[in-house]
């Protein structure tokens, strides 16, 4: 038995998988993620472990003896947070996600320093954990001092399944510390970033085998033989091996509170000109490419907080069929935005509002503007030189074959579409506790059976693309109207 453990934005996801990939047993515990002011974004660490501890103790409760049988974890995480922790291996401070933009300045900053880009492969973007440490070191400089260790999210809870500080390559490569094409750290851009390689944990590639369960929760889980744990991925690698993205072209696009699109890569071939992020892969030899938006369902979900509507009834609001754009444009940058513009201050606007228009209407157009944000993402991945040759749809959005059409039509591509079943991040990150455990990657990391696939409607191309075209006029003039 194998488990994939995904720590999430929302919450952490657990599935027990056989080892021919059979589902035995899954469980979700959600967790708060605090907004506390403008830009900020955080999580309490501790929660990631009191939710690591719900859903094994709901997997033993449900399949007591497959548990018992467990040879091997893979973990997945969301990227980019700050989780800082002192020499006792206490939590200092909140961790600071992905989507915290608080550290911009010191973004821009490190982003300008000779050698960075050349380094890491890719801008600093405020979101990276290295900008996060400055901004530390300034607003809070008694934490700053106390610093030993800089995790990443699933890092801390490998600290606490095994107590070793270990990163991997595909998620280590999203800190901007990294060489990402030697893969490993790399001590001038540390300096930069005024941190030391000693602050780093230990570094292995993500199928391979960073450590093992500790003794004391196997016996709390009744586990009969020792367990490895894998080195383990970011949540996009992690849903790449998930989807057996791995060949040059092969890639996803996923309508989760982020939004990516995913092209795997033969080689190294970043172009930090741009906003395309150019990361390692879970496994040796490879990398990947993608255009990331801060928010996808994420607009979907705010729509729904200040409608007091359910999302999923928004959604069902619109017809499976698409009908065309509609005249309300939305720009869904209520984060701030990376791909294409890397930029943390512009924010989300609804133009060309009408007193008409209701939820509906913009549902419609929060749909559309986050199709559009995507096909900027393709420009930018065209940009540097990516095809993508198949385009799986993953993450909640994918549920509305409205949105489908939409991306379909806008990308100019099928989406396939797996059957039902498991194929994301915790899939993935299982797929890599099965390697670390002695598989052959060219065995377990294969691509899902597709169900259907959702074609571009070409009746609607030209309308949506010229759609597109207006939308790419609107950041600009909102970036002017709103900058002070
Ligand atoms: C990737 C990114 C997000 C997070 C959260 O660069 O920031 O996709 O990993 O899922």
């Amino acid at each position: 038995m194998y488990l994939g453990l995904d720590l999430g934005t929302s919450g952490l996801k657990a599935i027990l998988v056989d080892e021919t990939q059979r589902v035995v047993a899954t469980a979700e515990q959600g967790y708060p993620n605090p907004h506390p002011h403008t830009g900020w974004s955080e999580q309490d660490p501790d929660d990631w472990i009191r939710a690591c501890e719900a859903v094994l103790d709901s997997i033993a409760a449900e399949a007591p003896q497959d548990l018992a049988d467990l040879r091997g974890i893979g973990l997945s995480g969301h990227m980019h947070g700050a989780t800082l922790i002192g020499a006792d291996d206490t939590v200092l401070r909140p961790c600071m996600l992905w989507n915290d933009t608080r550290a911009a300045q010191e973004a821009a900053w490190m982003d300008a320093q000779p050698g960075v880009r050349a380094a890491t492969g890719n801008i600093v973007f405020p979101g990276f954990t290295a900008p996060k440490l400055l901004w530390l070191e300034n607003h809070e400089p008694e934490v700053f001092e106390k610093v030993a260790k800089v995790l990443l999210p699933k890092d801390y809870l490998r600290l606490w399944l095994t107590g070793g500080h270990m990163g991997d390559m595909s998620d280590s490569a999203g800190t901007a510390w990294l060489d990402v094409g030697a893969r490993d750290w790399s001590d001038g851009v540390l300096a930069t970033g005024h941190m030391r390689r000693d602050q780093m944990p230990d570094l292995c590639e993500g199928a391979e085998a960073s450590g093992d369960l500790r003794d004391s929760l196997r016996q709390r889980w009744g586990i009969r033989a020792p367990v490895v744990v894998a080195g383990g991925a970011g949540d996009n690698a992690a849903a790449a091996c998930g989807a057996g993205c791995f060949a040059e072209g092969q890639g996803f696009v996923s309508l989760g509170t982020s939004g990516v699109l995913l092209s795997a890569k033969d080689s190294f071939a970043p172009d930090p000109a741009t906003a395309v992020h150019t990361f390692c892969h879970a496994v040796p030899g490879r990398w990947y490419q993608m255009g990331v938006i801060l928010a996808a369902t994420d607009c979907l979900n705010w729509l729904s907080r200040i409608t007091g509507q359910g999302a999923a009834d928004l959604a069902a609001t619109l017809p499976d069929r698409a009908e065309g754009p509609g005249s309300l444009l939305f720009l869904p940058y209520l984060s701030g935005e990376r791909t294409p513009h890397n930029d943390a201050g512009v924010r989300g606007a609804f133009l060309g509002l009408d007193v008409a228009h209701g939820p509906a209407e913009m549902t419609q157009a929060v749909v559309e503007g986050v199709g559009f944000a995507l096909r900027d993402c393709l420009e930018a991945l065209r940009g540097t030189g990516t095809e993508l040759t198949s385009i799986l749809a993953t993450g909640g959005g994918a549920r509305s074959r409205h949105w489908l059409e939409v991306l379909a039509t806008l990308l100019g591509q099928p989406l396939a579409l797996p059957a039902g079943g498991e194929f994301g991040a915790a899939l993935g990150a299982a797929r890599l506790g099965m390697t670390a455990a002695g598989a052959a990657t060219s065995e377990v990391m294969t691509p899902p059976v597709i169900a259907e696939t959702v074609d571009p409607r070409a009746d609607l191309a030209e309308a949506y693309d010229r759609a597109w075209r207006r939308y790419r006029t609107a950041y600009p003039a909102v970036r002017a109207a709103t900058t002070p």
